[in-house]
């Protein structure tokens, strides 16, 4: 019988990618969200690339009484649980709302998993967690850093209510993966990252300027420590890091997971500057996008990039697409939704 996994946040951008590779790679899925930052589209996106009438069951993962009930109508295996509010500068103007839906829907997941007997949960993490980095690239080893934005301490707070879960309750196995910068879109162009609102990342803000909806891209800052000035980053496309999750289902599924819990970079290796990534841009997709050079903003680090050897050895999984196609796949699905030639 198939594996079903529950994917919350299985509308969002790493969400519903993931829910693509997951039913490709053989599982059943079953996506919770509350649309909060998301979209039906994303879920017919799914539903064509894969042809699978995958379930969507429109339930708030704060909600415990509705996720009692999403448990009681499917057999869940295994979850991986991506519900959760994102924006940096959103968490410093709105910390409760960060720590009630980041940590709230997390508790509602764990209990619900121990009092169900689902044993197997994915949670995405971030790179955050360490910080300005004192020595490059990071290892898992790497001491995390006090956080410099409610959003970074949700992501530790719920590492840890991870940790002490599974350590006094062992039948449950858990992964977390700290995700460096995902960036791009499915090759299809049928999903991708459409954020609501001005976008505070720098890749749809990219894509945003090229297709007319943004006047001109600011880039942050050109006097960090770095060759060109501007901010390094380790951007990673979102297909590779969709397929990280599956590669990380399968190892506690299959049982070759080391211990209850553990904890996997998730990026290519490789950084990039904000100048390096714009000219990557323009030059892959033969454009030109207006930009100019302002001051730092609030809360950035200098540059970040993973060592992702731990991933690539013990999950079997390295990331494969050259950014010059993430690039193009990025620009591909924005001309899609904009509906441009
Ligand atoms: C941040 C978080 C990360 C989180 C992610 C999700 C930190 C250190 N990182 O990533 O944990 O998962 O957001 O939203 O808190 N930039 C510009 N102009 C723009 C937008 C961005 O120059 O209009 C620059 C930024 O200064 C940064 C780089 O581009 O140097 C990447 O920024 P962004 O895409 O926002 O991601 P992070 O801040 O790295």
């Amino acid at each position: 019988m198939k594996e079903c996994v529950l994917v919350t946040g299985g509308a969002g951008f790493i969400g519903s990618h993931t829910a693509v590779e997951l039913v490709n790679a053989g599982y059943d899925v079953v996506i919770v969200d509350d649309l909060s930052n998301s979209d039906m589209n994303a879920v017919e996106g799914i539903r064509r690339i894969t042809g699978a009438d995958v379930p969507m069951e429109v339930v708030d993962c704060c909600d415990y009484h509705a996720m009692s009930e999403v448990f009681k109508k499917y057999n869940f295996n295994s979850i991986i649980h991506f519900a959760a509010s994102k924006a940096v500068g959103e968490s410093v103007v709105k910390p409760l709302l960060y720590y009630r839906n980041n940590i709230t829907s997390l508790l509602n997941v764990l209990e619900l998993m121990r009092d169900n007997g689902v044993d197997n949960l994915v949670f995405s993490s971030s790179c955050t967690v360490y910080g300005e980095p004192d020595v490059l690239p990071v290892t898992e080893q790497t001491p995390r850093k006090p956080a410099n934005s409610p959003y970074g301490n949700t992501k530790q707070i719920c590492e840890d209510i991870l940790r002490d879960t599974i350590a006094a309750h062992p039948q449950i196995k858990g992964i977390a993966l700290r995700y460096f910068n995902p960036i791009g879109a499915h090759p299809s162009a049928l999903i991708g990252e459409l954020p609501k609102g001005v976008p505070g990342n720098l890749v749809p803000f990219i894509t945003q300027t090229a297709a007319g909806l943004r006047e001109e891209l600011s880039v942050f800052g050109d006097d960090y420590n770095t060759p060109d000035g501007s901010a390094v980053r380790d951007y990673i496309d979102v297909t590779d890091l969709a397929k990280a999750h599956v590669a990380a289902m399968a190892r506690m599924t299959e049982g070759r997971s080391k211990s209850g819990y553990e904890i996997f970079n998730v990026g290519t290796g490789n950084g990039l500057s904000v100048l390096e990534l714009v000219n990557k841009f323009q030059e892959v997709n033969n454009l030109k996008i207006k930009y100019k050079i302002v001051g730092r903003r609030a809360g950035d680090i200098e540059k970040i990039w993973a060592d992702t050897s731990y991933a690539n050895k013990e999950l079997g999984w390295t990331a494969k697409v050259p950014i010059e196609e993430t690039l193009r796949s990025a620009w591909a699905w924005e001309k899609n939704i904009r509906n441009i030639e």
